[in-house]
C-alpha cells in the first residue's frame, strides 16, 4: 500500500490503522500485522478455510463471485487469488467494509468491490454470480429460509458455498415423503431430526444470533431452497449446486398460485 506521496505504508502506520478500524472479526495478515491476534477461534478464518479449501475450484478464471456478509474480506481475497474475474463483497456493517477496503489496499488486491448491502436486498443487484459465498451469516438472520430463497431466486447461477454455526446432534437425515398426523410427531424427537434452535435473547453475547441449526437442518434447508449438496467437507460447510427445483419438487408455491 502507498501513502498519498506514493511511499510504501510503513508497519507502524498499518498497525495504527488496524487499531483505528478495530475490533476485527477476521484475523488477516497485513504484511506481518495481524488484525485479530486474540481471536477466540485463533487465526480465523484462515485455519477454518484449510479444512475445506480443496472443494472450491482452484481456477476461477472468468468467474464471478458474490460474498454475502463478507466482513473484512478474507473469502473475497481468496477467490480473487484463484483468478475470479469479478468479486463483489457485500455486508450491512460499514465498519467491516472499511476494514475490507483497507485490507485490500494493503494487500494490493485489485478489482474487488466492497459494497454495503443486506442479504434481503440481493434482488436489487440485478446480476447472477457463478459462486455465491454465504458463510457465517444464516444464524444471524431472523428469517433464514427467506434468505436462502432470495439467494436462489436472484443471485445464484451455479455454486453456493454455505456455512453456519451449528449445534445439536450431527448427522445427515433423509426425510420420508410424508408423516402421519398422529404417529408422525414422535419422529420429531429423534436426535437427528432436522432442528433449529431459537435464541430469544443472546448467544455468546451477540444479540444478532437468532437461529442455530443442526447439520441435518442446514442440509434440509439448502435442499428445500433448491440447492443440491455436492461436497460436504465438514459438518458446517456445504458446497452446493443450484438446481431449478427445491426438494419438495417445486420452488415454493409456483408463482401466481396460492400457498
Ligand atoms: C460471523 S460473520 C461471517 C463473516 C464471513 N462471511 C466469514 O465466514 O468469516 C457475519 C457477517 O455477516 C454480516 N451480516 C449479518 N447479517 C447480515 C445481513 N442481513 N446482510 C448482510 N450482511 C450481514 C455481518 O456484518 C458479519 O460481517
Amino acid at each position: 500500500m502507498l501513502d498519498s506521496a506514493d511511499r510504501p505504508l510503513v508497519k507502524a502506520e498499518i498497525e495504527r490503522r488496524v487499531a483505528e478500524l478495530g475490533p476485527w472479526f477476521h484475523d488477516l495478515d497485513l504484511h506481518g500485522v495481524r488484525t485479530a491476534p486474540d481471536h477466540f477461534l485463533w487465526r480465523y478464518p484462515e485455519n477454518k478455510f484449510k479444512r475445506f479449501r480443496h472443494v472450491i475450484p482452484e481456477d476461477l478464471s472468468g468467474k464471478s463471485v458474490l460474498d454475502i456478509g463478507c466482513n473484512a474480506g478474507f473469502y473475497s481475497f481468496e477467490m480473487k487469488r484463484r483468478g475470479a474475474e469479478r468479486v463483489l463483497g457485500i455486508d450491512h456493517d460499514e465498519r467491516y467494509l472499511a476494514q475490507a477496503r483497507f485490507a485490500a489496499s494493503v494487500l494490493g488486491v485489485r478489482d474487488v468491490e466492497f459494497r454495503r448491502g443486506e442479504v434481503w436486498d440481493v434482488g436489487a443487484l440485478g446480476e447472477r454470480f457463478d459462486l455465491v459465498i454465504f458463510m457465517g451469516v444464516l444464524y444471524h438472520l431472523r428469517h433464514p429460509l427467506l434468505a436462502l430463497d432470495l439467494i436462489h431466486e436472484h443471485v445464484a447461477r451455479d455454486l453456493l458455498l454455505y456455512q453456519s454455526l451449528q449445534a445439536g446432534t450431527d448427522g445427515m437425515f433423509q426425510p420420508d415423503r410424508d408423516y402421519d398426523f398422529f404417529d408422525g410427531k414422535k419422529e420429531f424427537d429423534r436426535p437427528e431430526w432436522p432442528r433449529m434452535h431459537f435464541i430469544e435473547q443472546r448467544y455468546a453475547g451477540d444479540p444478532t444470533n437468532w437461529w442455530v441449526p443442526n447439520e441435518a437442518c442446514s442440509a434440509g434447508m439448502l435442499r428445500s431452497a433448491g440447492f443440491t449438496i455436492i461436497e460436504h467437507p465438514e459438518p458446517e460447510v456445504f458446497l452446493c449446486r443450484r438446481s431449478d427445483q427445491g426438494s419438495r419438487g417445486a420452488v415454493y408455491p409456483a408463482k401466481g398460485t396460492a400457498a
